[in-house]
C-alpha cells in the first residue's frame, strides 16, 4: 500500500531531509583521502547527535552503522571499517537516513577521494546526471514510475554502464522502504503507478561501469560489482506537490 503524505506530514519529512542535507553539507568536505570509512560514519553519526536525530539504519535487520559507505566495487551496502583507509582515486558512496520525529528521509552522495581516473570520474558526473534526469521526467504531467525507471535505464545503458536490477529506489517517509518500488530499469513485474500530490520516493540510480551484476559479500551486506570494476550511486529524496517535483535532501 502506498502511503501518501498529507502537508502536515510533509512538512515533517522536509524537515527530516533538510537536517540530511545539511549533513552532507557538514560532512562531505570533511572526507578526504587517510580517513577511514568508520571516520566518515563517525562524523555523520556525530552531525546526528548534535542535530537530535537519529539514524535508522543503525539496526535495521541488525545493520551496525548510521551510514552505508560503499567504495570503489562496492555498489552499496558497505559496512565502515576502521581497517578501510580511503585512497586518492577511490570513489566513495555515502548512503545515509535520518529519523527526525518519526520522518525519515534518506540520500546518498558518491565522492572522489584525491585524483580519480577520468573514467570514474565520468562515471560519478553521469550518474548524478542520472538522478537529476529522471526527476525532470518525473515532473512531466502525468508521469508514473517507469518514466523514472526509464529514463535512468536508457541514459546510462547508451553510455556503456551497468545498471543494476537487483536494488530499487522506493517510497520513503514513515519508513526506510516503504512501496512503491522504485527500479532503474523497466520491467512489467512492477507496479506502475502515477505520481500524485503526497507521494515521497527515494530516486536512487546504482551504476556499474561494468556489467550490472552483482553479488552480496560474505558480511552480508557488502554488494560487490561481479567483475570488480567501479560503481557509482546518487539518491534524492522527493515528492510529489502542487507545485511539481520538490527535491527534499537538497538545499
Ligand atoms: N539507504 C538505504 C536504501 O536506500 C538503506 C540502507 S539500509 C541499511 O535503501 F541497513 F543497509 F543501512
Ligand atoms: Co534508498
Amino acid at each position: 500500500m502506498i502511503q501518501l503524505k498529507n502537508d502536515a506530514e510533509l512538512d515533517g519529512v522536509r524537515t527530516s531531509c533538510k537536517i540530511l542535507a545539511e549533513m552532507f553539507e557538514v560532512v562531505g568536505p570533511q572526507i578526504a583521502e587517510g580517513m577511514t570509512t568508520y571516520d566518515v560514519d563517525k562524523l555523520c553519526e556525530d552531525y546526528m547527535k548534535k542535530k537530535h536525530v537519529k539514524g535508522p539504519c543503525k539496526g535495521y535487520y541488525g545493520y551496525p552503522n548510521v551510514s552505508c559507505t560503499s567504495v570503489n566495487e562496492v555498489v552499496i551496502h558497505g559496512i565502515p571499517s576502521k581497517r578501510q583507509i580511503l585512497k586518492s582515486g577511490d570513489i566513495l558512496s555515502l548512503d545515509v537516513c535520518i529519523d527526525y520525529n518519526g520522518f525519515i528521509s534518506d540520500s546518498t552522495h558518491s565522492y572522489e577521494i584525491g585524483k580519480v581516473s577520468d573514467e570514474v570520474h565520468r562515471l560519478n558526473v553521469e550518474t548524478r546526471k542520472s538522478l537529476y534526469l529522471a526527476i525532470d521526467a518525473a515532473s512531466r504531467s502525468g508521469a508514473r514510475i517507469a518514466d523514472i525507471s526509464r529514463t535512468v535505464y536508457n541514459y546510462m545503458t547508451k553510455q556503456g554502464y551497468g545498471v543494476v536490477r537487483d536494488y530499487c529506489g522506493h517510497g520513503v517517509g514513515f519508513d526506510l522502504h516503504e512501496e512503491p518500488e522504485v527500479p532503474n530499469y523497466v520491467s512489467s513485474l512492477h507496479s506502475n503507478p502515477r505520481l500524485r500530490k503526497g507521494l515521497v520516493i527515494a530516486i536512487e540510480p546504482m551504476i556499474n561501469m561494468g556489467t550490472w551484476k552483482v553479488y552480496t559479500g560474505d558480511d552480508n551486506w557488502s554488494v560487490f560489482t561481479r567483475d570488480g570494476k567501479p560503481s557509482c550511486h546518487w539518491e534524492h529524496t522527493v515528492a510529489i506537490t502542487d507545485n511539481g517535483v520538490e527535491i527534499l535532501t537538497e538545499l
